[in-house]
């Protein structure tokens, strides 16, 4: 099997990027960002697009575009990254964490509708390594209980499932800090289809100076996360290479996994079925004595992971959030046994061939 390789490599994105320096400093921001916004819509297929200058600040923006405020309380996997939560401390909203089902990755939902009270406002699944829950599911539950639906998408571009692109259920957030498949270096952005939320969105990245249709500029105090012209530039140029990027990405998946498959203790994580997987990260159930410990190792032995390398631990266990209720054991069973192997597009053949090697061997000699 040969992987896909890019086509173009990296020279189209250096053009753009010299082109947009040559033009600055253009205290307007030039045209970029919202030819980028133009193209985003034109991608996802959604009426509306914000650029912004983080996922974080995608997140931050469609919640408070949501008419999220201090106490309203949002539901929110403990199978998550802080950068998901931070924005509701903000906010002065209150995250409520729910379990995941480790059979699946998606939402507990049993969890989230015993934890549904008078004051939740909002739900925000989390597409962690690309794999995104029923999209039916989600929408029925935050319908039938009057909830906004916020999807932190960050590592989910080229993901679909059933028809349905990820990021394109709710309000769909995602970032292009470097590492996503989309990348800019940082930067992020939303889709929605409602106009009052692009619009709030668009005056809250800036100060309130474009207010929204019927409200006077600087008329409340928002924030600048603004995405810079030459970051936008990158995005646009890595935009026309998105198909190949996500072919390229489960391309080096399906090899990994297909490698591994004698691996000892080490069985794929299966997407679902009718989703349109973006391979973000090769998934592997680890079945073998102290998981989390061997996925450590495996970080020492030169194979990064999301749990050996950034000690990824469900949301719910971070310091400012114990102590409120019980922990969500689907979500820390989840990321114990998961060996999430982080790629890149410049992993070729031999990278993935060396990560196979050092796992089979490690898994095969672990004895903890
Ligand atoms: C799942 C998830 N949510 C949110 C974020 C935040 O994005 P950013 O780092 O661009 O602020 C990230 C990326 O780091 C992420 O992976």
């Amino acid at each position: 099997m040969t992987l896909p390789a890019l086509p173009g490599g990296t020279q189209p994105l250096v053009e753009q990027l010299a082109a947009v320096v040559a033009q600055m400093p253009d205290p307007s921001g030039g045209p970029d960002v919202a030819q980028l916004e133009h193209d985003l819509a034109e991608v996802f297929g959604v009426s509306h697009v914000v650029a912004v200058s983080s996922g974080t600040a995608a997140l931050h923006a469609a919640l408070s575009a949501c008419g999220i405020g201090p106490g309203d309380e949002v539901l929110v996997p403990a199978l998550s990254v802080v950068m998901t939560v931070a924005p509701l401390a903000a906010l002065r909203a209150v995250p409520v964490f729910v379990d995941s089902d480790p059979a699946t990755l998606d939402l507990d939902y049993d969890d989230a509708a015993r934890k549904v009270t008078s004051r939740t406002r909002a739900i925000i699944p989390v597409h962690l390594w690309g794999r995104m829950g029923d999209p039916a599911a989600l929408t029925a539950f935050a319908s039938t209980r009057g909830l906004a639906v916020i999807e932190d998408a960050a590592q989910a571009a080229g993901t679909a499932r059933d028809g349905k692109q990820a990021g394109t259920v709710g309000v769909g957030c995602f970032s292009m800090k470097d590492g996503k498949i989309l990348w800019s270096g940082e930067g992020g952005f939303l889709l929605t289809a409602q106009p009052e939320i692009a619009q709030h969105a668009a005056a809250f990245r800036n100060h309130w100076q474009q207010a929204p249709a019927g409200e006077a500029p600087f008329s409340r105090l928002a924030t600048n996360s603004r995405l810079a012209a030459p970051l936008a530039a990158i995005a646009l140029a890595n935009l026309r290479r998105l198909p190949a990027l996500v072919e390229r990405r489960r391309a080096q998946t399906r090899y990994l996994l297909d490698t591994l498959k004698q691996a000892s203790g080490l069985v794929a994580l299966p997407s679902a079925t009718g989703e349109e997987w973006n391979g973000f990260a090769p998934l592997l159930h680890i079945d073998l004595p102290s998981p989390r410990r061997f996925a450590q190792h495996l970080a020492q032995q030169g194979v990064p992971n999301s749990t050996g390398s950034f000690r990824l631990v469900p949301c719910d266990t971070r310091p400012m959030f114990t102590g409120h209720g019980r922990p969500c054991r689907g979500a820390a069973d989840i990321l114990d046994h998961t060996l999430a192997v982080i790629l890149t597009e410049r992993d070729a053949k031999t990278t993935l061939d060396r990560y196979a090697a050092v796992i089979t061997h490690e898994a095969a000699a672990w004895a903890p």
